[in-house]
């Protein structure tokens, strides 16, 4: 799994059967600069041709096949007794709305068995969007199924690129949508002010204040009133985004913009979450929950419920999204449905991905 921020991609080992998903190991593998940047320049709406669109798919390929066999090594295992990986790709393009909607994943699947000898199974978005659905998000079907609980009213949060949640409420309907911004806005801004790839622990931002004025500004942006389902990504929340709404700010120092922005990631999640009036937890995974600024602040704001990270209850929050695509490429390939209608707005449950049959050796 490589998720919108672009901080790396994280694989895990699971073994996986009929009852249970089980984390055997994991490791985070670091973008090379270079690719991030190439990947970030084709993302955000400027021309690209087609040349380079081929060129990073390969290398995304390589980098893919390169953690894992990384990772195989560290765990003393063979090619062999690997059933499949299954591989999101990286998303350099989602519009899953208008007339023509499609979403782009790049990084070679052949390229991945090729270099790993192991089946894969990858493009997992496009077939819900056949259907006409969101094509995301996929992981509440893998939450119901890991993180459910009969006696509690649970939302899980992943706090990514882009944030996305989804409720967990007894036999309800299951609801998953993108709340909006994740941690994207405050990695551009810290980035373009510090240097640095995101705001440790949210420290930048805690050292700024609120700007009521701005943030009311930005919560009344379309996306954030659009009703579910929906999705979106680093081609609608990206620096173009902040600034056109800064722009009328321009006085504002930088620390008092990175508060703003968590605050905006945290009142657009909150709202979401005060729509629900039987939730008993907000269990929080993805990297947004390392920011403790961010962390004490939802907190705050939602005490009348517990508001916890999902390592608390046991789930690593860094490795949910990649054992959810191990758990839906198993789907798969037992010809069982991954996407939840319910959720990406899809006309039916369908078989989701595309299977990369690996030679018998
Ligand atoms: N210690 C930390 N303090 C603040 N933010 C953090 C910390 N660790 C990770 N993050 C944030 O989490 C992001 C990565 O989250 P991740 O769940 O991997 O997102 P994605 O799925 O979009 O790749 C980083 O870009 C950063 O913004
Ligand atoms: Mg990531």
């Amino acid at each position: 799994m490589s998720g919108t921020s672009l901080d790396g991609v994280d694989v895990v080992l699971a073994e996986i059967d009929d009852q249970n998903v089980v984390q055997l190991g994991a490791i985070a593998f670091p973008f090379p600069m270079e690719l991030k940047k190439q990947i970030l320049s084709i993302c955000q709406g400027q021309a690209v041709t087609l040349a380079t669109i081929g060129e990073i798919d390969y290398q995304l390929g390589t980098l893919y096949a390169d953690a894992i066999n990384y990772l195989l090594k560290q765990q003393s295992l063979l090619a062999t007794e690997i059933t499949a990986i299954g591989c999101h790709g990286q998303t350099v393009w989602h519009q899953p709305t208008g007339q023509k909607p499609f979403t782009m994943q790049l990084g070679d699947n052949n390229r991945i068995v090729a270099l790993t000898n192991i089946t894969v199974v990858g493009d997992f978005r496009r077939r819900d969007m056949a259907y006409g659905g969101q094509g995301a998000p996929l992981v509440p079907a893998f939450h119901h199924k890991v993180v459910s609980h009969p006696d509690e009213n649970r939302i899980i949060l992943n706090i990514g690129g882009i944030a996305n949640l989804t409720t967990l409420f007894g036999n309800s309907i299951i609801k998953g949508y993108d709340t909006g911004p994740g941690n994207m806005l405050l990695d551009i801004w810290a980035n373009q002010h510090l240097n640095k790839p995101y705001d440790n622990n949210g420290d930048w931002a805690r050292s700024g204040q609120v700007n009521e004025l701005l943030l009311a500004d930005m919560l009344a942006d379309p996306y954030f009133k659009r009703p579910a389902p929906k999705s979106t990504g680093r081609e609608y929340f990206n620096a173009a985004w902040l600034q056109k709404y800064l722009t009328p700010y321009i006085s504002l120092s930088a620390q008092d913009v990175q508060a703003t922005l968590t605050q905006l990631t945290i009142r657009s999640i909150v709202d979401q979450v005060l729509l629900y009036d039987q939730v008993d937890c907000l269990l929080v995974c993805g990297g947004g929950a390392k920011n403790s600024y961010l962390m004490a602040s939802l907190s705050e704001l939602l005490s009348h419920i517990v508001v916890a990270t999902t390592d608390k209850y046991g789930l690593s929050g860094d490795n949910m999204e990649a054992l959810a695509f191990a758990w839906l490429a198993a789907r798969t390939l037992s010809s069982m449905p991954g996407n939840l209608p319910s959720v990406t707005g899809a006309s039916q449950e369908t078989i989701l991905g595309a299977i990369y049959p690996a030679n018998n050796v």
